[in-house]
């Protein structure tokens, strides 16, 4: 460790690694210095004079955010010229700022309003008239209100160097100065709205939350993001039962402010006008919505009968429902209907990779290891569309530590930029040309390698051979779809032995119930002969998917955002579910399938349908997830724990094939999405 530099800051003695600037060695010993320009993790623009402060021996006041720290120096923060200075900046911002607080979404939540309570004049001496540009709308999702931007260029650095997108420029200079999109009067991008959230103005504003409501009327519930594998924390803003908005400004749980479109905007499936608010039954070929308890009763009853002479079920699951949905879903398939006919739509080959490592500690990679380790290989997937966070994460290792990013894949893709290797491999030959940077990798401290559905069965054994064989700590992550398709494998919607796999289920010939949680299996089959035996099929759906369409009986199910639970991201962090708003006619698929196995008369067999009560039981029987629940309870993440055994294989790697949904799709629920269908991006990006 470098010798520590000692200065002293408002008296106070302090020390700081050398490189290290005054601002941050301020804020580490609990001193506050004014900024707006200055930003955590991005560089440094020094627009903002905000930051001035009084340094003994120098000749002016200095800019804390450029400052390195100097041993013996002395630092003073709040003298008399530092607040003048203050003062005189937050005028000179304010001299073309609309005083239109009152009608701002900033308004509550704005740095500008705060600094100028604290530090600004009462009164303004500009008697000048205002210039004044119209708003502008950049997307669906971005507006632009020219003259409340403090030109901070924190947008454009966030896009650029956060996003790796450059989509946001400056144009003109001086007063005329104007922050614009890169396609001329409209942004093609990410749509992520970073830029919006990290305005410290309300010159950026989002399409989606504008005008709705001030932040303190609304509760803020701190959630998991129903939508991919990577498992970003996001905080709904709720208002009389309605979600609002979506962000992350305290930077809690895994992802800090990270968001993608589909965390931060997309929420808004959930009040779509098509959603399923009443219980649907088969009548004379027709579904007609029915109450809960003859909806109940329709299914308790044939599944019953169908049990009482030992006929021939299949269930299929969900990478959406929670964990506790998933485990109490095989339990009952397995010990009450006596089937081992149930899977899910497999998205990427974990349990070979767990089985591979099994006994092995230290192996799996968490979404922190993918932004400090020293080196990462990605095979296989376009991680900026397809797993957005985990691309994040990497490309800030890459600007702030210098991890050394290999790239192989069969297309270009947005780490090639910074990539110190960027091979492309056609299917089938990705093994190839990772054996082609065995030397370079060798060479690396560590690595973590990432990979897609690319690889699977004997080629993840083939990976693991390899990366165990480079001599250096490796760790690994296998990719996979959705909220909770690591959760769907570890909790066992997986075929038993011998037992019915999804697309067997779909072609029976002799199958007599299909149960279909939360998934959409027919989707992909519209067309294709289904099963002759034409099975009495009982689905939960928020929508009359083509799956709810074929159905006998439907249950209108409730999403991720109004139920509680846990899920497991792709690195096999489990997280909890917190319910934010309830939707109308709806119930948690746990509360249905509870409901049905009391009408059933089988509750007791399966046990409380009470998440903590089932997870609680999780914690017990699935390897690797005794993970400690207070870490849980602050709204942290837990990894589950490398497997010590053989775990059991269908031997069937073929069934698995990720959906590679992007940024802006997301199988059944983007269809449902207001804002993903209306970025231009949807049709059409790179
Ligand atoms: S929405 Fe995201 S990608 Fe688009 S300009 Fe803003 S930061 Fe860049
Ligand atoms: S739009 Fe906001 S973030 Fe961008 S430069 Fe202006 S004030 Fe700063
Ligand atoms: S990266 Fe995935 S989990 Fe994170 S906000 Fe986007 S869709 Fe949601
Ligand atoms: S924060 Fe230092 S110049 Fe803006």
């Amino acid at each position: 460790m470098p010798d520590l530099i000692n200065l002293t800051i408002d008296g106070r003695a302090i020390q700081a690694a050398p490189g290290t600037s005054v601002i941050d060695a301020a804020k580490y010993a609990g001193i506050e210095v004014p900024a707006f320009c200055y930003y955590e993790g991005l560089t440094l623009a020094a627009a903002c004079r905000m930051c001035l402060v009084e340094v003994e021996k120098m000749p002016k006041l200095m800019t804390a955010c450029t400052l390195p720290v100097g041993e013996g120096m002395v630092v003073r923060t709040e003298t008399p010229q530092v607040a003048e200075a203050r003062k005189s900046m937050l005028e000179f911002l304010l001299s073309n700022h609309p005083l239109d607080c009152p009608v701002c979404d900033k308004g509550g939540e704005c740095e500008l309003q705060d600094m100028t309570f604290r530090y600004g004049a009462g009164e303004s001496r500009f008697t000048e008239t205002k210039i004044h540009v119209d708003e502008k709308q950049f997307s669906p999702v971005v507006f632009f209100d020219n003259p409340r931007c403090i030109l901070c260029y924190r947008c454009v650095r966030i896009c650029n160097e956060g996003m790796g997108v450059g989509a946001l420029g400056v144009i003109n200079r001086g007063a005329i100065s104007e922050i614009a999109p890169n396609k001329g009067d409209h942004l093609e991008c990410d749509e992520c709205g970073m830029c919006i959230d990290i305005c410290p103005v309300g010159a950026l504003t989002s399409g989606i939350y504008r005008y709705h409501t001030r932040p303190w009327e609304m509760q803020h519930v701190g959630t998991i993001c129903t939508y991919c594998s990577n498992g970003c924390k996001t905080t709904l803003g709720v208002r009389n039962d309605e979600i609002i908005r979506g962000n992350n400004r305290d930077r809690s749980g895994i992802n800090g402010e990270f968001l993608c479109i589909k965390g931060r905007y997309a929420f808004d499936f959930y009040n779509h006008p098509e959603r399923l608010q009443a219980p649907l039954v088969r009548v004379n070929g027709k579904l007609e919505e029915v109450s809960w308890s003859k909806a109940l009763q329709t299914a308790a009853a044939k599944f019953n009968e169908v049990r009482g002479r030992n006929g021939k079920f299949g269930v299929i699951g969900s990478n959406h429902t929670s964990n506790e949905e998933n485990y109490y879903l095989q339990k009952f398939a397995r010990q009450v209907l006596g089937t081992g006919n149930i899977d899910h739509h497999r998205t990427g080959d974990v349990r070979t990779l767990l089985d591979a490592l099994s006994g092995k500690m230290g192996k799996l990679a968490t979404t922190a290891d993918l932004y400090r380790k020293k080196a990462v290989l990605v095979i296989g997937a376009d991680l900026a569309l397809e797993q957005p966070f985990l691309s994040f994460q990497i490309r800030a290792n890459y600007r702030h530590h210098q991890a050394r990013v290999y790239v192989v894949t069969p297309e270009p893709v947005r780490e090639d930029k910074y990539a110190a290797a960027g091979l492309r491999a056609a299917p089938g030959a990705e093994l190839t040309a990772v054996e082609s940077l065995r030397g370079r990798l060798r060479a690396e401290p560590e690595l973590v390698i990432v990979y897609g559905d690319v690889l699977k069965g004997e080629d993840v054994r083939r990976l693991v051979d390899f990366g165990e064989s480079l001599g250096i700590p490796v760790q690994y992550v296998c990719l996979v779809d959705g909220s909770n398709s690591r959760g769907a494998v570890d909790m066992g919607l997986l075929p038993d032995a011998g037992a019915l796999a999804l697309p067997d289920m779909l072609a029976a010939k002799d199958l007599e119930v299909l149960w279909v949680v939360g998934a959409n299996p027919y989707a992909s089959v519209v067309g294709q002969a289904l099963s002759p035996a034409n099975p009495f099929l009982v689905v939960h759906d928020l929508f009359l998917t083509e799956t709810a369409q074929a159905a006998d009986v439907v249950f209108p199910a409730a999403s991720a955002y109004e139920k509680n639970g846990t899920v497991t991201n792709v690195c096999g962090e489990v997280q909890r579910l917190r319910k934010a708003v309830g939707a109308m006619g709806t119930k948690p698929d746990l509360e249905i399938m509870g409901l049905l196995a009391r009408e059933m008369g089988v509750a007791a067999e399966l046990g409380p349908w009470i998440p903590d009560t089932i997870f609680a039981e999780i914690r017990k029987q699935v390897p690797g997830y005794d993970v400690p629940l207070p870490v849980l309870e602050m709204g942290g993440a837990a990894q589950t724990a490398a497997v010590n055994g053989r775990l059991p294989l269908d031997g069937r790697p073929e069934l698995i094939r990720s959906a590679h949904d992007n940024l802006f799709t997301a199988g059944t629920l983007g269809r449902y999405s207001k804002v993903l269908n209306s970025v231009v991006e949807r049709h059409g990006y790179r």
